[in-house]
Parts: C-alpha cells; sequence; structure tokens
C-alpha cells in the first residue's frame, strides 16, 4: 500500500481567529491515529510546537511496530518473541533491511558477504594507537566509523544503486571488527582479526576474548545470549539515534558519516549510554546496602539522580525487550554457573520501585537497559563496552532507517522555531 492510502476522508478541524482549516487524519496499519498538518504553515502561516517530538510523528515507516501501552515491540510485522525463538541475529539483520526473513540461500549468502567484508583497512588499524588510553570506546567508534567515510568515498547515495546487502555487510561486519580492536588497543593486547569459519557472534566473541596465550572457548551459551540481546536492540522505531540518523541522512550525507551521527547520539546517558549507568548504579548500591534510599533519591525533585534503566518515552508499561532479558539473564547466569551480586541488588530495586507509588503514578517500569548489563558483565564485557555492543546490535534499524528515508524522496530535515530573541530595537 501507498502513504495516500493511509490518509482517510476524515478531518480534524482547526479554528484560528476566524479561519477554519480542514486537516486530514491519517491512521496507519496498526490504528495509530494522526493528524496531517503538512500544510498547515501555507494554507494559515502558522507553524506547531512541539519541543522533543514528543506528540510528533516525523514520517511513516514500515520497519517496527511499538505498542507502549500494551508493551509490544514487532519488526516488519514479527514479533521480538519470535524472532528470539529464530534465535539469529543475523537473519533479523535481513529481515529489517529488506523487510522479510530470508531463506536459508539468501540467508547463506548475506552470512557469505558479512565475513568477507569483516577485514577493516589496514590503514585504519593504525588509528586505534592515536587514541589516549582510557578513551571511551563509544568516542573511538563514532570517530572510526566516519574516518570510513574517507576510505569508502563511493558510499553515499550510490549505496543503494549497489547492492544494499554489500554496503548493509561492510558497515555491520567492520564497526564489529573495530569494535573488538578498539577493546584489545584499551587492554593493550594484539588485535585478532575476524574468521571466516565462525558464525557473526561467535566471531565478535572470539575477536574480543582470544589471545595468543589463552585461546578463547567459545562457549554456545554465549553466542545464543549475544544473538538474543542483539536482536532486541537491533531496532526501535524513532528513538533519538534513529532520528539522528535520518535527520542527517536527509541532507545526503555519506552512509558512514551518518551512522557515526547515530553513534554519538546512542552515547548518551538517557539513551545508549543507560546501560552502563545501571551498572555504575548497582554497584554502588550493593556496596552501599541501602536501595531504599537510592529509590528516595531518584524521586527526589531537588536531585537529578534518576533510577537508571527505569521509564521510556513509550513505554507506559513493562518493556517487553526487558521481561526476555530479565529471564534469559537468570537462565545464562544458571548456565554459566556465575553469581552475580547485581543480580539480586537488580530484583530488590526493581520490585522496591514497582511497589511505589512515584513510580506507579508514573507508568515507570525497567527498560532494556536494566538488565543488560548483568549478561555483558557475565560475558566478559567490561562497562565501558556496554554502550557499543548497543551500537553494533543497533546498525541494522539505522541501515533499514536510512534506506527507507531515502527510498521515500524524503526532503531535508528542517524544523521551524518561534523566535523569542531581540529584536533590533531589542523589544522582546
Ligand atoms: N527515575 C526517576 N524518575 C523518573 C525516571 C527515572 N528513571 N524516568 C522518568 N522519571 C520521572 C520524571 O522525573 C518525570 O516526573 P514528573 O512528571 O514529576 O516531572 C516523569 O517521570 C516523566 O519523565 P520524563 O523525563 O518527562 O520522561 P521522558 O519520556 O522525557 O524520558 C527517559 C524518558 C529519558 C528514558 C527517562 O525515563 C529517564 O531518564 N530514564 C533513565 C535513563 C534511562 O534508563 N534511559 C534509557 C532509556 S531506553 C533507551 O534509550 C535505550
Amino acid at each position: 500500500m501507498d502513504v495516500k492510502d493511509f490518509i482517510t476522508d476524515k478531518y480534524a478541524v482547526l479554528t484560528i481567529g476566524d479561519q477554519q482549516v480542514k486537516l486530514p487524519i491519517v491512521i496507519g496499519s496498526e490504528g495509530e491515529k494522526g493528524i496531517d498538518i503538512s500544510n498547515l504553515r501555507r494554507d494559515t502561516g502558522c507553524v506547531t510546537i512541539d519541543p522533543s517530538f514528543v506528540n510528533t510523528a516525523a514520517c511513516y515507516s514500515r520497519i517496527t511496530f511499538i505498542d507502549g501501552e500494551q508493551g509490544i515491540l514487532r519488526y516488519r510485522g514479527i514479533p521480538i518473541e519470535e524472532l528470539v525463538n529464530v534465535g539469529s541475529f543475523v537473519r533479523t539483520a535481513y529481515l529489517l533491511v529488506h523487510g522479510v526473513l530470508p531463506d536459508d540461500e539468501q540467508n547463506r549468502k548475506f552470512s557469505k558477504l558479512l565475513n568477507r567484508h569483516s577485514m577493516l583497512h589496514e590503514d585504519m588499524r593504525h588509528f586505534f594507537d592515536r587514541f589516549p588510553s582510557g578513551a571511551h570506546p563509544m568516542h573511538i567508534l563514532s570517530t572510526m566509523i566516519n574516518a570510513m567515510a574517507a576510505f569508502y568515498p563511493n558510499v553515499d547515495l550510490l549505496s543503494l544503486s549497489e547492492d544494499i546487502d554489500i554496503s548493509s555487510a561492510r558497515l555491520i561486519s567492520t564497526v564489529r571488527t573495530m569494535a573488538a580492536f578498539a577493546y584489545k588497543k584499551s587492554i593493550g593486547e594484539p588485535k585478532v582479526y575476524p574468521r571466516q569459519d565462525l558464525s557473526f557472534c561467535a566471531n565478535f566473541l572470539n575477536m574480543m576474548f582470544d589471545s595468543p596465550v589463552a585461546p578463547y572457548d567459545i562457549k554456545p551459551e554465549a553466542v545464543k545470549i549475544l544473538n538474543i540481546l542483539f536482536i532486541l536492540h537491533a531496532d526501535h522505531e524513532q528513538n533519538c539515534s534513529t532520528t539522528t540518523v535520518r535527520t542527517v541522512g536527509s541532507a545526503q550525507v555519506n552512509l558512514y558519516a551518518t551512522i557515526s551521527a547515530g553513534v554519538s547520539a546512542l552515547s548518551g546517558p538517557l539513551h545508549g549510554g543507560a546501560n552502563q549507568a545501571v551498572i555504575e548504579m548497582l554497584t554502588e548500591i550493593a556496596n552501599d546496602g541501602n536501595p531504599k534510599k537510592f529509590v528516595e533519591r531518584a524521586k527526589d525533585k531537588n536531585n537529578p539522580s534518576r533510577l537508571m534503566g527505569f521509564g521510556h518515552r513509550v513505554y507506559k508499561t513493562y518493556d517487553p525487550r526487558a521481561s526476555i532479558i530479565r529471564e534469559e539473564c537468570r537462565k545464562f547466569l544458571d548456565a554459566m554457573r556465575y553469581n552475580d551480586p547485581l543480580l539480586d541488588t537488580a530484583r530488590e530495586l526493581e520490585e522496591l520501585a514497582l511497589n511505589d507509588d512515584y513510580f506507579i503514578s508514573r507508568h515507570l517500569y525497567p527498560n532494556v537497559d536494566f538488565y543488560s548489563g548483568i549478561i555483558y558483565r557475565a560475558l566478559g564485557i567490561p562497562e565501558n563496552m556496554f554502550t557499543v555492543m548497543f551500537a553494533l546490535a543497533r546498525l541494522p534499524g539505522w541501515i533499514a532507517h536510512w534506506k527507507e528515508m531515502i527510498g521515500s524522496n524524503t526532503k531535508i530535515t528542517r524544523p521551524r522555531q518561534i523566535y523569542i530573541g531581540k529584536t533590533p530595537d531589542n523589544k522582546q
């Protein structure tokens, strides 16, 4: 169906002074209602004001559906619970970018491309040595992805005429290699190259943890849980970083520079950076031994602290990703016979918050970041790499949105404003 098929023959009527305008009502395929104001300024001279886009749909999209009241998340119409059962991040990536799950042949070809494009341009390896020790890996990652634009200058709008599988595979696979190299640099170990014989997630774990003196034992449970985490983080419609990707991409910026902007947006503690902040908070609580104090502090309007990993702009119920991660976290830790005291702290904190009127009345529940860090710890991934893990997983979503945006001939993103500053005669 075309976008115009979702515009109904019903209208909202807006009265401005003695002028009345009819604004078409749009109803999406899942029944979401919107008011189309695209001709409002032309017809009335007025704009709408919606800081932080709390009430604004910025685009039509066919990629991901969220029902924040019921806790539903589907990629291309498929519930995430089903995708987790399929258990393959590579298949999910293909689904997001192409709109359908791959058949075995398509999956084999895509996996082969991921392998073929897993190497980094050799000259880029030296970049890692120039970052100060202690640099945050998210800063290294966004810089390195941006630098790829210089090494692969032809990856601009031509990427759409090139097979999108090649552009996606090059990005998803190379960024995974970069992330592992950044980690090895931070601990002063030699970099481990990708291997053709390993699956996507197994390859990443091997590049992270293999060393010449201690070969890494790739455990199937670790590969499985990493696939699950990556699937659950692969897309989340118009969140801050995806909106950044669409906005930057709308200026027809090179795909790598566009994705680098998305990585920067993701690094903030109110967005992807929350998974690291959760572990820092849980560690502080476990050391202090008084979770109630932290709940009270998060409620105090004179204190900027929040309960990290709680609350969400869209979900007003339990985040469906958090429900799955909570359960999978327990199973994984049991299977690995890994006892993490932070899991008990997290559960205690959750229990306190979910029974507190402040959190109940504001519909604040655990989000995707609340339990994911505990799994990453059990995998041996250091805290400052948590947000990098999120970025790796979010790549297929960003690429799918970029592709959709470019393919729909979207105009350059350029909001209006209401100016309230000084005037030439300084009247305000
Ligand atoms: N702890 C304490 N209070 C909170 C929290 C929290 N984690 N989250 C929201 N609130 C309160 C706010 O203070 C506000 O209270 P008020 O109505 O009395 O002023 C109310 O709940 C609504 O919060 P907003 O900030 O208006 O909600 P918004 O949709 O803008 O923010 C956000 C959503 C940023 C996720 C917020 O809940 C938050 O800061 N959470 C902690 C950080 C976090 O976990 N981020 C990860 C989000 S998921 C992701 O990006 C992958």
